[in-house]
C-alpha cells in the first residue's frame, strides 16, 4: 500500500529532524492528526499543528463530504444536527485511514493525537467515543457531543483538552459541558479551557492547547 491508497486526500509532514530528543521518524515523536472545520482542507491546519507541537509529525486529511462545495468530515442535516449513520461510517473510515497511514509513513499508531476545529473536532470526538484506542489524546477546539455512543468507551489514560467560547453561537456552553461530562464519564482526563469568544479559533486557545500538549502528552526527555 502507498499514500495514494489511503482513501483520503491528505498531507503528511514528517517531524522536523531538529532537536536532540526528536529525530525524524523517531517512533517516540507524536503525530498530530489535524482535522479541519467545514470548508477547510488538508492544508488549513498545518500552521496550527506546527504552532501546537513543533516537534510532531503532522497527518492532515481532507474531509470527503461536500456541502455546497465545502469539505466536511460527515454529513449534517442542519446546523448541529448530524446524519448519525454517515457520521459512524465516516468515523470508521478515518480510523482505518490513521492505521493505514501509520504503516505507510512509519509513525507510531499508539502516539497519535488529534487536533480538530469545529466539524473536525466533532469527528475527533466521535473517534474517541467509537474507536477509543485510535487516539492517545485530543485537543478539541469548539466541539459538541457528536453522538451518544452505543456503549461507554474506555478512555482511561487518554487526556482531552477542550477549548470553548462562552459566546459561541453554534455551541452553547451547556453543549461543551455535556461533551466534557461524557468524556470524563468514559475515563478521559478532561481539561476545559474557556475564552470569551464565539466560534472562531483564537490565538489564546492555541497557546493554551500548545502548553497543555507539551505538559501532558510529550514524553519527557
Ligand atoms: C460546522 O460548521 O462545522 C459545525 O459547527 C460543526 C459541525 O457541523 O460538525
Amino acid at each position: 500500500m502507498d499514500a495514494t491508497d489511503l482513501g483520503f486526500a491528505h498531507r503528511f509532514v514528517p517531524a522536523p529532524p531538529s532537536t536532540d530528543r526528536q529525530e525524524q521518524n523517531d517512533p517516540a515523536v507524536p503525530t498530530l492528526l489535524l482535522l479541519h472545520g467545514t470548508g477547510g482542507d488538508e492544508d488549513d491546519l498545518l500552521p496550527l499543528g506546527r504552532a501546537l507541537l513543533p516537534g510532531a509529525a503532522l497527518l492532515s486529511p481532507r474531509g470527503k463530504v461536500l456541502e455546497g462545495g465545502m469539505p466536511r468530515f460527515f454529513r449534517r442535516l442542519a446546523e448541529g444536527v448530524f446524519d448519525e449513520e454517515d457520521l459512524i461510517r465516516r468515523t470508521d473510515e478515518l480510523a482505518t485511514f490513521v492505521a493505514r497511514a501509520a504503516g505507510v509513513y512509519g509513525f507510531d499508531p499508539a502516539r497519535v493525537i488529534a487536533a480538530g476545529y469545529s466539524n473536525g473536532a466533532n469527528i475527533a470526538a466521535s473517534l474517541l467515543l467509537l474507536h477509543p484506542r485510535v487516539l492517545a489524546g485530543a485537543a478539541l477546539f469548539h466541539a459538541m457531543v457528536p453522538l451518544e455512543p452505543p456503549e461507554r468507551p474506555d478512555l482511561t489514560g487518554r487526556p482531552v483538552f477542550i477549548a470553548a467560547g462562552r459566546v459561541d453561537p453554534i455551541i452553547p456552553p451547556a453543549g461543551t459541558e455535556r461533551l466534557a461530562a461524557l468524556l470524563r464519564a468514559s475515563g478521559a482526563g478532561v481539561t476545559l479551557h474557556w475564552e470569551r469568544n464565539g466560534h472562531a479559533l483564537i490565538p489564546a486557545e492555541v497557546a493554551a492547547a500548545g502548553e497543555w500538549l507539551n505538559r501532558t502528552l510529550v514524553r519527557p526527555a
